[in-house]
């Protein structure tokens, strides 16, 4: 496609959104317009199935179209977790170590599985210290003893070691080893239901003829899947989530640990991402790993960055320079384009390849949230959004009487000292292009997704939307002046 192609393109998606082409404008500058709507109430929306099932990349769908931030105060395992819980997804920061990122992403996958293809075990001979110290890394309460070959023993359940206090015994001399139940490797989760049902047990080993552990189906996982009907899972009923590496040159080497803890979505994430380097780096991965690796690269603000990524072959791109609420990026080098233009000029030429846009930053609110979509995006990436709630990483602590936690730009001079200190290398430090923030504690993040959603069936309500897809054809904007968006907020009256 050339640039006489692009411009006609974004000219064209522009004119059908409502929008100018310059001057490039963000939330506050708009206003989406209402419709006839057939839908009776938005709840029509919200208890009918699908309505916001929306695809990430390639053939990954999520039930919600949120996703959180890979940054370091935002998304490791606990808030991917409860992300993918949701219905959305979590991307992993970089600023672990590959280890370690690899760690939490096999967290999210053992969180919730329909079988556990992998359920960890113990020798008999293993200590209860050592058990306990295995059964604490992963957050689970039991595990199955086998022999040398594999071969099925017996369970160490919670029953058989909360009230020991010998940590040196063998878990050969607490578990459980008598009548046993167990099924065939090929056995289905609602055959595994019943007989957990029938024999009053919560977990069900899946051995082969020799007895070998192939898997294991446990009540808990079921009664999760009940619990969170909306969760967005892989295949094999296990919790997405997304693992993000830098562009450094061992990226390929990330990559693949990445891939080997079951990434089902690899983030390339740089603030500069039109750049040789990014494009560099996308045709290496594409190069080493082959073309199903679901990969998605940024960030990138306008359509001709968004073209370069897409023909070097990602599969979805992320869109925002300079709108996070942690940056400084505007207001330090002077860069980056305001974010509801971006994500509609990218759209317009994504959506000629079908490709996805995620919009990153400078979500402040679910009118934001609602615009971001409307202008085409397939999914929106929240940091400060989600700041100070439970499942971030990071304590909270008290301060002036309330509780707090910390949120910080990834590019903010405090995150780059923690980082030199972490990975105890000197370095220097860069010019500042993000700020650290101390948020009121917020509770857990579910109803803040809620609220989000509420709104956003509203909107689509508005618009006459039956789906997401419907909002995205349907959906367009109006300019507003600053009278007219301070008109939209609460105001006194008098
Ligand atoms: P929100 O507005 O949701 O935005 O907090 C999250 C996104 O902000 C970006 N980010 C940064 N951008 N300097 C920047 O210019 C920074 O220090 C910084 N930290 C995060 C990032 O894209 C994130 O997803």
């Amino acid at each position: 496609m050339n640039k006489v192609k692009v411009d006609k393109l974004v000219r064209k998606y522009l004119q059908q959104k409502g929008l100018p082409l310059s001057p490039a404008l963000t939330f506050e500058d708009v206003t989406i317009v209402d419709q006839f709507s057939d839908i009776p109430t938005r709840s029509e929306l919200e208890h009918a199935t699908g309505t916001t099932r929306m695809l990430v990349v390639k053939n990954i769908f999520l039930n919600i179209p949120v996703v959180s931030a890979n940054m370091d105060t935002i998304t490791e395992s606990r808030m991917a977790i409860a992300m993918a819980r949701a219905g959305g997804m979590g991307f992993i920061h970089q600023f672990l170590s590959v280890a370690d990122r690899a760690k939490e992403i096999e967290l999210v996958k053992r969180a919730h599985s329909g079988v556990i293809e992998k359920p960890l075990v113990a020798t008999p001979d293993t200590t209860l210290a050592a058990a306990k110290s295995l059964m604490a890394e992963y957050k689970i309460s039991s595990l199955l003893v086998v022999d040398h070959s594999g071969k099925l023993l017996g369970i160490l359940a919670r029953r058989d070691y909360m009230f020991e206090d010998n940590n040196a015994k063998t878990v050969g001399e607490l578990m459980k080893r008598n009548s046993l139940i167990t099924a065939s490797p090929h056995t289905t989760v609602a055959r595994a239901q019943k007989i957990l049902a029938e024999h009053k047990i919560e977990k069900l080993p899946l051995v082969d003829r020799k007895g070998i552990v192939k898997g294991l189906i446990t009540a808990q996982d079921i009664a999760k899947t009940q619990r969170f009907p909306l969760a967005a899972r892989d295949e094999k009923g296990r919790l997405l989530v997304g693992g993000t590496v830098g562009v450094s040159g061992k990226v390929l080497y990330d990559v693949e640990a990445l891939l080997k803890a079951e990434a089902d979505i690899i983030l390339i994430d740089t603030a500069r991402g039109n750049s040789r380097r990014l494009i560099d780096t996308v045709l290496s991965i594409r190069k080493n790993f082959g073309s199903k690796i679901p990969l998605i690269a940024g960030n990138i603000d306008t359509p001709d960055a968004c073209l370069r990524l897409i023909n070097a072959g990602v599969d979805a791109v992320k869109v925002g320079i300079g709108g996070g609420s942690a940056c400084k990026t505007r207001m330090g080098p002077g860069v980056g384009i305001p974010q509801l233009s971006a994500i509609a000029e990218c759209t317009a030429i994504a959506r000629e390849y079908r490709v996805p846009v995620i919009a990153d930053g400078g979500i402040k609110n679910s009118s934001d949230f609602a615009k971001a979509l409307a202008a085409g995006a397939y999914a929106v990436m929240l940091g400060g959004l989600l700041a100070g709630t439970e499942e971030t990483p990071g304590k909270p602590f008290y301060e002036d009487g309330e509780k707090w936690k910390i949120f910080r730009g990834s590019a903010s001079i405090e995150f780059q000292m923690s980082r030199i200190d972490r990975e105890d290398r000197m370095d220097f430090i860069r010019t500042p292009e993000g700020v650290p923030k101390r948020v009121k504690y917020r509770g857990e993040v579910t109803p803040v997704l809620g609220e989000l959603m509420g709104h956003l069936y509203s909107s689509m309500s508005y618009v006459g939307a039956w789906t997401l897809s419907e909002f995205w054809e349907r959906a367009f904007f109006r300019m507003q002046t600053r009278s007219g968006y301070e008109e939209g907020r609460p105001h006194d009256v008098y």
